[in-house]
């Protein structure tokens, strides 16, 4: 049993704890814009190695190394002139690019689960970047939950999966994106989203000129990414796309609905999908206590609300 300590990411001993930790192979919570991420030093496996035994993760399932910048990211993967647009137009914020992994690339082979390829993200988040820049490192960091639950938005969220596992958490409050990010893979001409998150398929569109590929899902082969059906699940079982909840069950709802006698909580009164993404992990987390069963109400599929129902669609299949 670690005793896990909270303090706010600008503080500058918070920090330099953190950084401490992270030069000795540990692992500590740390705000992104998405989500809050469990971040480690991405050349070392044995940190990997914590981050994954931390969260519970099976070992197929690859990491996401973050970087401070352009720089760093071409020090890892072979960025195509589409790829490099897109991190122009993207980067810092909330979009993962798949890549070949470069030969010489500095990162240990449990980030890539023993891939080719390597996930890269310059994260909107002035402690992330800090971390990297003083490691001069990459870091490596899933969200920091147990592998298969809600992701944490808050700092309470990481200390209700992790605390006693991890020494330390950074708090910044909460995460304004609040999924996480879209993640494509790139290699020559072509594009494909694997996973739907806080930058829109509309805005990627049009920054390509073209329509994204679509990420083929091979059951066989769970690497490629957020894949396993079953993921960021609640306790409580979801119903999808229904207008008015039975008795007993808690109600996640978006836009101008009907009141519920219930537990209810509104993602967006004005039907605003940025701040139902922002709020959507809160919201399960809110019910989940409260309820064992969740209504959750439809929720358009354009805009954010694409990453929006691909996580309700897995929080509600079957565990
Ligand atoms: O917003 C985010 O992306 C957050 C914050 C902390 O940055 N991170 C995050 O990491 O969501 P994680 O580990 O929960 O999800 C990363 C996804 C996984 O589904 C993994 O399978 C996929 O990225 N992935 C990582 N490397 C990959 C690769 N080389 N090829 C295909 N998929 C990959
Ligand atoms: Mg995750």
């Amino acid at each position: 049993m670690t005793s896990t300590l909270t303090k706010p990411a600008r503080s500058p001993d918070g920090l330099r704890q953190a950084e401490s930790i992270l030069r000795a192979g540990g692992c500590v919570a740390v705000p992104t814009e998405t989500v809050y991420g469990l971040a480690c030093d991405a050349t070392s496996s044995k940190a990997v190695a914590n981050v994954y035994a931390a969260k519970g993760r099976p070992s197929f399932n690859p990491l996401i190394a973050h970087v401070d910048g352009f720089e760093r990211a071409r020090s890892l993967i072979e960025l195509s002139p589409l790829a490099k647009k897109l991190a122009q137009t993207f980067w810092p914020g909330p979009l993962t690019i798949v890549a070949p992994l470069k030969e010489n690339a500095e990162v240990s082979d449990l980030v890539t689960a023993g891939l080719t390829t390597l996930a890269v993200r310059w994260p909107n988040s002035d402690a992330m970047c800090t971390l990297i820049s003083r490691l001069d490192r990459p870091l490596a960091a899933p969200s920091a939950n147990k592998s298969g639950s809600t992701s944490p938005t808050r700092a309470a969220h990481v200390e209700d999966g992790l605390a006693g596992i991890i020494p330390l958490i950074l708090d910044a409050g909460a995460s304004p994106v609040g999924v996480e990010s879209t993640i494509v893979q790139t290699q020559g001409e072509s594009v494909v989203l694997l996973r739907p998150g806080g930058i829109t398929r509309e805005r990627i569109e049009t920054v390509l000129g073209n329509s994204l590929e679509e990420g083929k899902f091979d059951r066989s082969q769970p690497n490629a990414p957020g894949q396993l059906s079953s993921h960021y699940a609640p306790s409580a079982k979801l119903r999808l796309n229904v207008s008015s909840p039975n008795d007993g069950e808690g109600f996640l709802t978006f836009g101008d609905t009907s009141k519920s006698d219930g537990p209810m909580f509104n993602l967006s009164t004005d039907g605003d999908l940025i701040e139902a993404a922002s709020l959507l992990f809160e919201g399960m987390r809110w019910l989940d206590q409260r309820c064992e069963r969740i209504a959750v109400s439809p929720i358009p599929a354009s805009g954010l609300g694409e990453a929006i129902n691909d996580r309700l669609r897995r929080a509600a299949a079957p565990q």
